[in-house]
């Protein structure tokens, strides 16, 4: 089994991720996540950058012989002063993405990233991770679920488009 590195990415890592997201062009299992506008390297490189050199966004990657095979991508809420009367928490954080190159997958790198990125968040004092899974990613769901993510609310959508 190849050797595979988990760690906190750096902005040297800028083209590695980039190489990495590049393929959501073409990645059937992203077409799920319908309402959002296709991959655009144009709009997604720049946002990368950014996330790189940010201190609420923190990007973690899997490494091996090939280069970065996985991110996971996580914005951490630190909530103010002024706002604790209205939260029962301090920290906590958002998993932005998770993503696996398509012939890296099915190895145990998501679950390994995925456990890896819990591990640093609840270093870093987070109190819980919150994320958003389409219902029918039933692969990423079987993930979450394997991993101890619990289902805490249904979000529930009425189409309005072609209503009278
Ligand atoms: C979801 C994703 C991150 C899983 O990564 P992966 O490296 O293939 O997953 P792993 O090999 O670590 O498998 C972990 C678990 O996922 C589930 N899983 C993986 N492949 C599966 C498949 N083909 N069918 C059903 N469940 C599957 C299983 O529960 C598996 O646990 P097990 O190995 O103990 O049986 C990857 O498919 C991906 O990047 N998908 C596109 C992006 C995406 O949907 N991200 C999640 C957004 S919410």
């Amino acid at each position: 089994m190849k050797k595979i590195i988990y760690r906190k990415a750096t902005p040297k890592d800028y083209e590695g991720i980039c190489k990495l997201r590049h393929q959501l062009l073409d990645d059937p299992e992203e077409r799920l996540a319908v309402e959002y506008a296709p991959y655009n390297e144009k709009i997604d490189n720049p946002w990368i950058k950014k996330c790189l050199r940010s201190k609420r966004i923190v990007i973690l990657v899997a490494e091996d012989s090939e280069g970065i095979c996985a991110h996971s991508i996580v914005a951490v809420e630190k909530v103010p002063q002024r706002m604790l009367v209205y939260v029962t928490y301090k920290k906590k954080a958002r998993l932005v993405h998770l993503y696996v190159a398509v012939n890296k997958r099915h190895q145990g790198i998501g679950k390994m990233l995925l456990k890896y990125t819990l591990k640093y968040l609840k270093e870093k004092g987070a109190e819980f991770v919150d994320l958003e899974c389409y219902m029918r990613n039933d692969k990423a769901a079987a993930l979450y679920k394997k991993v101890g993510f619990k289902d805490v609310f249904v979000e529930k959508r009425y189409d309005l488009k072609g209503k009278k």
